[in-house]
Parts: C-alpha cells; structure tokens; sequence
C-alpha cells in the first residue's frame, strides 16, 4: 500500500539539546491529533539514540542522514546501517544531492548503501534529481531515470517494494523556488512510469515517492494533492515545528 510520508531532513543544524528540544517539540504537538500521513524526521547522526528515546517512535519515525556503504571495520568516522538501526531509528536518507554533489557519493556507493540499509531493516528514502542546467536543457527525464537506474533497479521487486523515492530537483533545494505542482506531477508520473516499466504496475503504485525542494505550509497542499506527489523531503521548514506542522497537516 501506497503510503503519504512527510519527513524533515535537518541537514547540519542543531545541536545535540537543540535537536531534542526540536524532536520533543513536534512529539508533542502530534499529541492527539489525527494525521493523515506517516512522519518521519532525519537527524544528525550524533542525535539519533537520544531523539529515538525521548519520542513516540511509533507515531514519528526517525531517520538517518546518511549510512557506509561498508558493514564494518577500519573505516574511520564511518557510521554503518547497523548502527543506525541500533539507535532505533528506522529509516535512512540516500543520495541526497548534497551528499553527491559534495561527499562524491556516486550510484556504485549509493548501490551499496541501500542493499545494506535494507538488509538491516532500514526504511531508505532514496532521493533524485537534477540540476537547474538538466532541467534546462530539457534532460531532467534522462538524469533521474539513470539515478533510478544505476543504484535501485539491481534490487528484487520484494525489496524495491521497501523503499521510498524522493524527488528532489536540485535548483529548487533552499532556494525558495518550487517546483510547481504540474512540474513536479509530470516527473513523478514519469518516475513512476519507469518503475512500473521495471517492476510492473503494482509495485510502482505502492511506491511513495515524495517531492522535496522549497516545500513549504503554502504550497504543500497543492503539491500533495497530484495523483503521483505521495509527501514531501523537507529541509527548512523542518528546522521549526510551527514551519513544518501545516506541512504534515496539508494532507
Ligand atoms: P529545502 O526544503 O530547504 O529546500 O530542502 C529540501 C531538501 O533538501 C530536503 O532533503
């Protein structure tokens, strides 16, 4: 079954205290109330045992930003999947543009990253999307569809079926320049298109896949309601629970 997510990735913000106070913040203000998407928030690596244990795990998942595309041994600062999940978190980040663009995490890595992610029960949010030069030359379809295909079409239908897509254009992230809801529908139609080409029609419709990029409590609803936008990645607006609650609240 197709799941609605909005997950907060925090980047590089916040401190330990910070983070919590942050985490506790929004637990508290789920409290209660009826929500009709799944909720994930992705945290630094230094707060995910301390926020996994002082929220409501069950109502909020935590995520990873990032994990080694290695099991273990000598490499040094590394976090693996396993220690990951043995935080309690439940979910991790991949191939966020950032990481690509700036840690030279390519579709090998990434390969790596995601079958060891699932192999240790992690839910990865696997993110794509091109730069404002792609999208202007007209390749964004060619860019993503070789992101998809390069680190996620190796695996098996049934452990395809436990990742989540992110749909991030990268000339939209902190930018404050959105896709618009038709932009963002025709390459999430597309994405799904080259799933179900893949995989077949079910698998595809099951997939979530989120758009992420200057998502905002004003344009949320309107991304939310196309048939192929399932949630969104969001980066700033996750960094304060008054920012990211009518996020949540727009499905
Ligand atoms: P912004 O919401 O700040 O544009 O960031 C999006 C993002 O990169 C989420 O992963």
């Amino acid at each position: 079954m197709r799941k609605n997510i909005v997950a907060g990735n925090w980047k590089m913000n916040t401190t330990l205290n910070e983070g919590l106070e942050l985490a506790k913040e929004l637990d508290a203000a789920l409290k209660g109330k009826a929500i009709n998407c799944d909720v994930v928030i992705g945290v630094p690596a230094t707060h995910l045992a301390s926020i996994a244990a002082a929220i409501d795990t069950t109502k909020i998942g935590v995520a990873a930003e990032n994990c080694a595309d290695k099991v273990s041994g000598a490499y040094t600062g590394e976090i693996s999947a396993a220690m990951v999940v043995s935080t309690g978190a439940k979910y991790v980040i991949l191939g966020h543009s950032e990481r690509r663009a700036y840690y030279g995490e390519t579709e090998t890595t990434l390969k790596e990253k995601t079958l060891l992610a699932l192999a240790n029960g992690l839910t990865p949010i696997f993110c794509i999307g091109e730069v404002l030069e792609e999208r202007e030359s007209g390749k964004h379809f060619d860019v993503v569809k070789a992101q998809i295909e390069g680190s996620v079409f190796n695996l098996s239908a049934e452990e395809f079926g436990k990742i989540v897509l992110a749909y991030e254009p990268v000339w939209a992230i902190g930018t404050g320049k959105t896709a618009s809801a038709a932009q963002a529908q025709e390459i999430h139609a597309f994405i799904r298109q080259t799933v179900a080409a893949k995989y077949g029609a079910t698998v595809a419709d099951d997939c979530s896949i989120l758009y992420g990029g200057s998502c905002n409590g004003a344009n949320a609803k309107e991304l939310f309601a196309n048939p192929d936008v399932d949630g969104g990645l969001i980066g700033g607006a996750a960094l304060a629970v008054d920012k990211f609650m009518p996020i949540i609240e727009a499905f």
